[in-house]
């Protein structure tokens, strides 16, 4: 990655962004098949496979590759330049996505990288290396190298590392800016959640269950902004709960390669016992379990839908990541109280808002403290859209305009 970045750096970048706009086009190419690896691999249904996470990937690519040519007009009155070699630390919960939001940007702006995958789901990176070097790309500009912590370690300490981008959990991400601390490297942290998504009276309550149900099912509860924290207004609560019980009753959970599947597979035995161990934590505290009862398979790592009613601020489940199909609800009457408790975590990556009130939607995305906040959807990503959060959730952006500043020095 050293030796390539010489020559990488300064190609021009026209020829950069051709470069990554033929890995978009390959990601498109090969999209079934990538699609079938990564429900194979980490669990996840093939719809969302198929319809997010492949599609997800290549836009990022094909929308990195337009900015290569155009850095100096994203960066007026600056020189921007790339950093050099880039290590990136990916998870297990967007394998190839996580893949792409890290090597896109970092390519565009003229930087090489070494990547590790989780170790629980290397296929898909591995793929990826595999279509990059079919690609033509010059050797040494991305370099996939498969492990687990210790290896991860080993880039972090690396002399010849200039950038860490680091996507996992919050312990990890404190090490690792430990590590670096003093030294030369920059870094960017996205690391854990527990979103807020607040319903109010006034919602379009139909659309907002199908909502709420989106924010915390999808990917298994598997995703850092997942909506893990409900905030029901009281005058609506009892109509919300029911309609979110007789909802997940019907989500299938099962085979991630079956078309007709909800929700996959926990994405390995570790992160199941996790979740249980929450579950257990929080029957333990006094919240009140509502799960689906659904027919799995013997074997496999299968975690239900699960609701938790009758906690508060102060219980386990409702402060820490669970990253699992499990939804804390609470409910509130006032905004000021909501947005005080909304707020009350160590966390601060995202946040949900139902209302048809303009005005409450303006209030809430200026005093949440979350770096995402979405109105009336949910888990809507985009590559044009920065992504990143405060607190403990991290710092930097990936995505958008902001995305590039993570891979360049401005002289
Ligand atoms: P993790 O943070 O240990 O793993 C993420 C990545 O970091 C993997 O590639 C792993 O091999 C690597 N890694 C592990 N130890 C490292 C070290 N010392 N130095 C450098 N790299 C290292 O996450 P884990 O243990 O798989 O999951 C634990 C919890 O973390 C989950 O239950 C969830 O709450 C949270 N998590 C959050 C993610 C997010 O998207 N924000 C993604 C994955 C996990
Ligand atoms: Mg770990």
């Amino acid at each position: 990655a050293r030796k390539a970045f010489k020559s990488w750096s300064k190609l021009n970048p026209k020829e950069r962004g051709k470069y990554i706009f033929r890995i978009a086009r390959m990601i498109q190419e090969r999209a079934r098949e990538f699609a079938v690896i990564e429900s194979l691999d980490g669990g996840k249904p093939i719809r969302e496979s198929r319809d997010i996470d492949i599609p997800l990937a290549a836009n990022h690519f094909f929308y990195y590759a337009g900015w290569a040519d155009k850095l100096e007009y994203a960066f007026p009155n600056k020189t921007p330049q790339p950093l050099g070699v880039a290590g990136q630390i990916i998870p297990w919960n967007f394998p190839l996505l996580m893949a792409a939001w890290k090597i896109a940007p970092a390519l565009a702006c003229g930087n090489t990288v070494v990547l590790k995958p989780a170790e629980t789901t290397s296929l898909t990176a591995l793929k990826l290396a595999e279509l990059i070097r079919d690609s033509g790309l010059p050797k040494g500009v991305v370099n996939i190298i498969t492990g687990a912590g210790e290896t991860g370690t080993e880039i972090v300490n690396h002399p010849d590392i200039d950038k860490i981008a680091f996507t996992g959990s919050t312990a990890i991400g404190k090490i690792i800016q430990k590590s670096i601390a003093g030294s030369k490297k920059k870094s960017t942290l996205e690391l854990g959640g527990k979103g807020a998504n607040i319903i109010f009276e006034d919602a379009a309550i139909d659309q907002a269950v199908e909502g709420i149900i989106n924010a915390i099912f999808f990917n298994q509860g598997h995703v850092c902004c997942a909506g893990s924290r409900l905030f029901v207004q009281e005058s609506v609560a009892e109509i919300v709960i029911e309609k979110l019980k007789e909802r997940i009753s019907t989500l299938i959970v099962g085979d991630p390669l079956d078309k007709n599947t909800d929700i996959g597979a926990i994405n390995s035995k570790e992160q199941l016992n996790t979740i249980n161990n929450y579950i257990k934590i929080g029957k333990k505290e006094g919240g009140e379990i509502y799960q689906a009862k659904c027919k799995v398979a013997k074997k496999g790592n299968w975690c239900p839908p699960t609701l938790f009613l009758n906690v508060s601020q102060s219980h386990t489940i409702v402060q820490e990541e669970i990253f699992g199909p499990v939804l804390a609800i609470q409910t509130f009457r006032t905004i000021d109280e909501v947005i005080e408790k909304a707020n009350n975590t160590p966390f601060g990556l995202s946040a949900g808002v139902w209302t048809e009130k303009g005005s409450k939607i303006f209030k809430l995305t200026q005093e949440l403290n979350a770096g995402v906040v979405w109105a009336n959807t949910y888990n809507k990503f985009d590559p044009t859209s920065p992504f990143g959060g405060f607190k403990e959730s991290g710092f930097g952006r990936e995505g958008g305009l902001h995305g590039l500043e993570a891979y360049l020095k401005l002289k």
